[in-house]
Order: structure tokens, then C-alpha cells, then sequence
């Protein structure tokens, strides 16, 4: 007879999340998953701390009234935002990404020394300087707050693009040298941010600054932290369900997903969590 697996619910504001879903049907392949992204309520990274876990909270809430029997919150903004919230609003297990991705710094960093790029709701809340600092590091973060919205309208190799991560970057490295740091890291504080990986390494490349820059993405850490908290059979082989949720445009959520997600994403439904 075929082993029970448990439904793991997956959330973002929109499709960033989908690089740590990616993640999870790989690596956690032992579950199936519903993933929400709230795209009508979209950004979260501009947003206040009260607004962002009552989003994430109703999120949360829908997840779990569907089956799910934990949650892998998939937004850097709403896990430096709201973990406390989501962990009192709902009985089923919560990972949030800034843990993991501040372990994987650790991991990577030989000089100690890190850069952290977010929304500025994540940036504001030092939620990663706070997470690096209990595992010995120095973190200087950027918010980026014009990538989001880049990578929701799928501008991820345009000229443009280019040109705001460059301004972004070249700001950041100016800053960490200013503060007498030497990062070799650089944590994408943002689910959204892997699917400008491109981009982001090019421009380091071409700016040569000092150590070669190591860059961090939280997404195969977070799996691999899914794996150990809920004791998943690491080595199944099977294709995991998925059923995905939208609360705006499914049109929109399925062509970008489709890209994004490298494998094609039938059917979205449209669910409506109010404002
Ligand atoms: N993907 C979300 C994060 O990791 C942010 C997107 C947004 O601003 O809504 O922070």
C-alpha cells in the first residue's frame, strides 16, 4: 500500500514564491502541495508590519482550510514580517526563509562579511542582520524595491532591468566597502529576486569587486529544512500534486508560473480573501 503523504501549503505574494516550490518538488518530493500567491494584494515589500500579517495571516488560513498540514512561507517580506502571527494563527507547522537563508550565508561566507537585498518591509524589519548577527556574521542590507515588480511583468533580461540592478549593486558594494567590510555573500532576501539570477550575476562579474561574490538563494536551503522539520522521506521517487491558487489574474499567474516555474501549470483558481 502507498504511504500517506502529508499536503504542504506554499505561499507568496505572487510568483516568487515559486522558486522555493521548485525547490520542494524536487527535494521534498515525499508530499503533495497547494501553493497560494496573493497577487491582488501584491507588493507586500512596501506594505506596513500590521498589513502584511493580516495578508499573510488570511493566506495562512485559506492554506490550511484546504488540507494544508504545515506551511513554508515563501516570502521573505511576510517571514521577517509575520512568523509570530502566522505561528499563532494556525496549528499546523510554520518555516519562514530568513532562517534559512541566513544559515546558508554561514555555510558560504569565509570572511564573515554579508550582503543582504530585499523589500524594504524586510530591509526595515533587520530581520536578516538580526539572523546573521546569531550566527556571527556582519550584514549590510539593500531594498530593492523596484525588482518585484520587474519580475511580475516577466522584464527579467530587459535593458532596464539591467540597469536598476546595476544601480542597486553598485550602491551596495560602494556601502560595504565604505563600512570597511569584505562580503563575499550576497543573500537574495527575496523570492523573487533567483529569477533575476542572470542578471545579478553578470553584474557582479562585471563589477570585479575584491572576493569573488558568492550568491545565496534560499530556495534549495528552505527544501532541504522542509526535508529535517517534518521528517519527509528524502528519497521518494514519485511527482508530487500540485494545486496552485490565485487571488488576481490566474491568466497572468499561469503564463508567468509556466516560465517560471519550468513546468506547465494547468489549472489556477481564482479564490477572493477580501482587501
Ligand atoms: N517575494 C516576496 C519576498 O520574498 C516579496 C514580494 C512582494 O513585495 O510582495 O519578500
Amino acid at each position: 500500500m502507498t504511504p500517506r503523504v502529508p499536503t504542504i501549503g506554499v505561499f507568496d505574494s505572487g510568483v516568487g514564491g515559486l522558486t522555493v516550490l521548485g525547490a520542494l518538488l524536487t527535494q521534498a518530493s515525499a508530499a503533495d502541495y497547494l501553493y497560494l500567491g496573493d497577487t491582488a494584494r501584491l507588493p507586500y515589500g512596501s506594505k506596513s508590519r500590521a498589513t502584511v500579517a493580516r495578508y499573510a495571516v488570511s493566506s495562512a488560513r485559506f492554506l490550511v482550510a484546504q488540507g494544508a498540514e504545515a506551511l513554508v512561507i515563501a516570502c521573505n517580506t511576510a517571514s521577517a514580517l509575520a512568523l509570530d502571527a502566522l505561528r499563532a494563527a494556525v496549528d499546523v507547522p510554520v518555516i519562514g526563509v530568513i532562517e534559512t537563508g541566513a544559515t546558508a550565508a554561514l555555510q558560504s561566507s569565509e570572511t564573515g562579511d554579508v550582503m543582504v537585498i530585499a523589500t524594504a518591509a524586510t530591509v526595515e524589519s533587520h530581520a536578516y542582520s538580526a539572523a546573521c548577527r546569531e550566527r556571527g556574521l556582519r550584514a549590510i542590507e539593500k531594498a530593492c524595491p523596484l525588482l518585484v515588480p520587474l519580475v511580475e511583468e516577466g522584464w527579467i533580461e530587459h535593458p532596464v532591468t539591467r540597469e536598476i540592478v546595476g544601480i542597486y549593486l553598485d550602491d551596495l558594494l560602494s556601502h560595504a566597502a565604505a563600512a570597511g567590510m569584505t562580503a563575499d555573500t550576497l543573500v537574495l532576501g527575496c523570492t523573487h529576486y533567483p529569477l533575476l539570477r542572470g542578471v545579478i550575476d553578470a553584474t557582479l562579474r562585471e563589477r570585479d569587486s575584491g572576493p569573488a561574490v558568492r550568491v545565496i538563494d534560499s530556495a534549495q536551503v528552505t527544501a532541504e529544512q522542509v526535508v529535517v522539520r517534518l521528517a519527509l522521506e528524502s528519497s521518494a521517487q514519485r511527482e508530487p500534486a500540485v494545486r496552485f491558487y490565485a487571488t488576481d489574474s490566474v491568466e497572468k499567474f499561469r503564463t508567468l508560473g509556466t516560465r517560471f516555474l519550468g513546468r506547465t501549470i494547468d489549472g489556477v483558481e481564482l479564490i477572493d480573501l477580501g482587501g
